[in-house]
């Protein structure tokens, strides 16, 4: 893949998943569920499957010339749902169902109770079954299948249903006879059946798979390290089993089965709620407690399949007890091959109870039949613990390229040895799950940085795969075990919890009042999109201008976040942050009210709009003022908040130019309030992102420190942070800038419109400034209270340079002819860092009496500082 289309491909997964996603039940159209040979309605769970034997019936119909009604007294007590099997049709000759159906993807479940009847007796019966185009069994013995402990042969289908009209032929082998008990008909989610997977020949790389009309076969859903599920406590409305992996596991070495059933699983949008239900995340099984003995083993399950095929194989994750990236790093084996190096399950999801899965694509032609699952310890990396984790397995057969699901006899081999499978490498903005994007996200990572770095070898090793993770870390392990910590039953986000009495939340709108504020939210006055939702501009009471911002409808979890946010969001008083007037929270409406920004983002005056050109002097006056606000943030009343997105977007201009900071804080309030999985993972905006966040998610005020040293280099260029249209070196500015920095040529790619007014040391500091905030590990960079002194002084350069050539006819400040050589030193301390107090104060000026107070006010501090996110402390 060429590195233009991969960032193509980067992209459109990304800007494409960017959505919140509101989880709905799934209610499927189509429902058909028939106890074949049955004179009336049997219940199952709370299902109703319809006797066939009912004149009543209309769908499905049957043609069945010589059909035969069967029915056994005493039923197997091994059966779960013995009523529904207890009957059923036998086929002495080619006999069909057609169902009625809506076009679209559905599960074809069906159930062989194999009994004697009359002189029919099991050993007798083979036959095939065809679901219209496809070949569901071929010379099936259900017998083979079935034992006295688990009498019941199940078969589960998942087949795209073009016509409007599905038909099931059963057709016996000669002088035998078909048989069937129950059939389920039920339209399914187009997006449960994947178009996209990792490929096993190419590790890393997704690979699309047959049609849009492949049918597949469910073999199996486990539950690993769990219950069995049966359909009822299945996802809403998907009804299927799950069963336990112990059968399955192969060898002495079982691991650790574990649950944590108080967890609430978090369904980011690319896993809809459907995936799997939260019984399959909440348990799993781990190695084990001795790091030697797990270092020295796979945990292995073994999977009967058919030789022929090509099976997708869908490995759920989520952790439930490790918080930190980097700890439970580990492989995954497919078939005794390598599927993927390195995987660790905090840095896919970013979070405890955080749901992932990812599909891979394996051909089993030869050899054993019997699909290999191993998971065990990254054997090179770091990773502080020798451990890995699983919570669910699936495995699902892709027709052949003859539409052949075929075995059913025993004897395991297809029917046809052909590839049976299309792949190519994709091109455009599929979106295939979480696979998909967490492969664009390490692609991303793996693009932005490659060149940046020296210190990892993964990184600089040729060809690599981009990888789940993680980079080697430098030396973190003893401040990351420090940070450790290990089981948080509640759910990964929101755990703190307001210790702040009364009521301090600014005002209280009612919904009313908005709809009249926003013009019924008109879509004309939409400001922004952003993280929290749309930003509407509107106009309260005495005419005053706000910006209203929209999330979501609220989830009930929401609701008490977005209340403690609130809280913490109204003490938050500076000049350089934009002020929370108040919120409205009614009809499941989560709003909040913004102090309005007359001349918008920051961004819209450097590039891209008609704007008048800012001068270098107010640029310099911006940029100090978003470091106010973010030193403030850092290290004010509001101590220790990170802002998490800093950009030029979140940049706001007052109808003065004043600098001031948005949509902080809305960081940590769960998942209700978060944008999306990916945002959770990885918190920011690409281009903005502080790369070693990216690798240890360890969020510091540092990570915004980096943000900003971008925001300084696109203030200075006048370009986007990413901008895919330019060559490979240019896409990534922090990139492209710094290596133009290094080199002494930072001026080069400068704002041609700053050129002929700004100093060269002015500049030069500037450059520098950013350079510092731009370096690849945190504790290299400066903190904001540094920035801040650094910019100040960068604009006493240039005032000092500006004055000393007032009145010169030819004011090109960065004119070569014209070296501004001996400038006065600028009266600053020498050491920044001594300046802090004074920065402070300086503060606490602008700050007023009222929010001297608040500085003073210890509950809120204690409940701010728990605004930061732990790991990041
Ligand atoms: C069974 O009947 C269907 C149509 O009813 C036909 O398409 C199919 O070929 C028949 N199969 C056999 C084995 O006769
Ligand atoms: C079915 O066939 C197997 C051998 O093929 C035989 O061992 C078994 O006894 C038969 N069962 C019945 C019920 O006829
Ligand atoms: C089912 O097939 C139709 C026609 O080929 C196609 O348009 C549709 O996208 C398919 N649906 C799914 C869920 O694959
Ligand atoms: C469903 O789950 C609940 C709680 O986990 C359990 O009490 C109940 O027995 C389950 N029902 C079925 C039908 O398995
Ligand atoms: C994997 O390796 C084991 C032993 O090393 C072997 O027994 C097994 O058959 C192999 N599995 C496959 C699918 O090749
Ligand atoms: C785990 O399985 C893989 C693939 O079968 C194998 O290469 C590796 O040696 C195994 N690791 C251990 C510790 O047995
Ligand atoms: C499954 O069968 C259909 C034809 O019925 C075919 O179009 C499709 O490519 C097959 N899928 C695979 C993976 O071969």
């Amino acid at each position: 893949m060429g590195v233009r289309s991969g960032w193509a491909l980067c992209l459109g997964l990304l800007f494409s998943t960017t959505m919140w996603t509101v989880h709905a039940q799934f209610v499927p159209t189509d429902q058909i569920l028939i106890a074949c040979g049955a004179a009336s309605d049997v219940v199952v769970d709370v299902r109703q499957f319809k006797g066939d034997a009912q004149a009543t019936l209309k769908n499905p119909t049957l043609d069945a010339p010589q059909g035969v009604l069967a029915s056994i007294s005493a039923p197997n007590t091994n059966l779960l749902n013995p009523k529904l099997v207890q009957q059923a049709r036998i086929f002495p000759v080619n006999s069909s169902y057609t169902f009625q159906v809506t076009p679209g993807r559905h599960f074809v479940r069906l159930y062989f109770y194999p009994f004697t009847f009359s002189s029919y007796t099991p050993n007798a019966s083979t036959f095939s079954v065809t679901a219209n185009q496809y070949r569901l069994l071929n010379d099936f013995r259900p017998v083979l299948y079935s034992s006295d402990s688990k009498p019941l042969v199940f078969k589960e289908y998942s087949l795209n249903v073009t016509a409007s009209s599905l038909v099931l032929n059963f057709s016996p082998a000669s002088s035998s006879y078909a048989f069937i008990n129950a059939i389920e008909v039920v339209s399914m989610p187009d997006n449960l059946v994947p178009r996209l997977a990792l490929s096993l020949a190419q590790p890393g790389t997704p690979i699309a798979w047959g049609s849009a009309n492949t049918a597949v076969e469910m073999m199996y859903h486990l539950n690993v390290g769990g219950e069995a599920v049966t359909p009822q406590n299945d996802s809403s409305g998907i009804w299927r089993t799950w069963q336990v992996d112990d059968p399955y596991l192969f060898g002495a070495a079982r691991g650790k089965a574990d649950s944590v059933i108080a967890a609430t699983i978090q369904y980011p949008s690319q896993v809809p709620e459907y995936t799997a239900p939260p019984v399959v995340y909440q348990s799993a099984r781990t190695m084990g407690v001795s790091e030697t003995v797990n270092a020295a083993f796979n945990l292995t399950w073994t999977l009967p399949v058919d030789l022929g095929y090509t099976y997708l194989v869908r490995l759920h994750f989520c952790e439930l007890w490790v918080t930190s990236i980097g700890f439970r790093v580990f492989n995954i084996y497919l078939n005794n091959r390598t599927a993927e190096n390195g995987v660790d399950i905090i840095a896919l999801t970013g979070n405890l109870n955080y749901a992932a899965f990812r599909d891979y694509l394996v051909r089993m032609d030869t050899g054993v039949a019997k699909l290999w699952v191993q998971i065990g310890p990254a054997p090179s990396s770091s990773s502080s613990y020798k451990d890995a984790i699983l919570n669910g397995l699936e495995i699902w057969k892709l027709n052949s390229t003859t539409g052949s699901l075929g075995g059913g006899s025993g004897v395991n081999a297809g029917e046809d040895g052909g590839s049976g499978i299309q792949t190519g490498a994709i091109a455009g903005a599929a979106v295939g799950g979480v696979a998909a994007i967490a492969l664009a996200a390490a692609l991303i990572f793996f693009c932005c940085c490659r060149k940046t770095s020296k210190l990892s070898p993964t990184k600089s090793r040729k060809n690599a795969p981009p990888s789940w993770l993680p980079l080697p870390h430098h030396g973190i392990s003893d401040t990351m075990a420090s940070k450790m910590s290990t089981v948080s039953q509640k759910s990964g986000t929101g755990s703190y919890v307001s210790t702040v009495q009364g009521s301090n939340l600014g005002r209280y709108f009612t919904f009313a009042e908005l709809q009249e504020a926003t013009n019924n939210f008109d879509e004309s006055l939409i400001l922004g999109v952003g993280g929290f939702g749309k930003v509407f501009k509107g106009e309260i009471d005495d005419g005053t201008k706000v910006a209203v911002k929209r999330g979501n409808p609220c989830s009930e979890q929401g609701l008490t976040e977005f209340q403690t946010e609130i809280e913490l969001l109204s003490k938050l008083r500076h000049r350089h942050l934009v002020s929370l007037i108040g919120y409205c929270e009614e009809h499941c409406e989560m709003i909040l009210v913004y102090d309005y920004m007359a001349n918008g983002p920051l961004r819209g005056h450097l590039y891209g709009t008609e704007l008048p050109t800012l001068s270098w002097k107010q640029r310099l006056e911006i940029c100090i003022g978003a470091a106010r606000g973010l030193h403030y943030l850092h290290t004010g009343a509001a101590q220790g908040i990170i802002h998490r997105d800093v950009k030029t977007t979140n940049i706001l201009l007052d109808e003065n130019l004043v600098a001031k900071v948005a949509d902080f804080g809305l960081s940590k309030t769960g998942p209700s309030l978060e944008q999306t999985h990916i945002s959770t993972a990885v918190k920011g905006s690409f281009g903005y992102l502080d790369p070693e966040y990216f690798r240890r998610q360890q969020l510091t005020e540092k990570s915004d420190v980096y943000s900003f040293g971008v925001v300084l280099m696109e203030v200075l260029c006048a370009r986007p942070a990413i901008n895919p249209a330019l060559s490979r070196d240019q896409v990534n500015l922090a990139e492209w800038a710094l290596q133009k920095q290094k080199s002494g040529l930072l001026e080069s790619i400068m704002d041609p419109k700053l050129v002929g007014q700004c100093s060269r040391d002015s500049v030069r500091k500037f450059g520098e400034t950013a350079e510092k905030c731009l370096q690849e590990c945190g504790v290299d960079r400066p903190a904001m209270g540094d920035v801040l002194w650094n910019l100040e002084h960068a604009l006493q350069l240039h005032e000092v340079a500006a004055s000393g050539s007032a009145g010169s006819t030819q004011p090109n400040l960065m004119d070569a002819s014209a070296p501004m050589v001996s400038l006065m030193p600028p009266a600053m301390p020498t050491h920044p860092l001594d300046d802090d107090d004074s920065s402070v104060s300086s503060e606490k000026h602008i700050l007023g009496s009222d929010d001297d107070d608040l500085l003073e006010d210890a509950s809120a501090s204690a409940v701010f500082s728990q605004l930061v996110n732990p790991q990041g402390r």
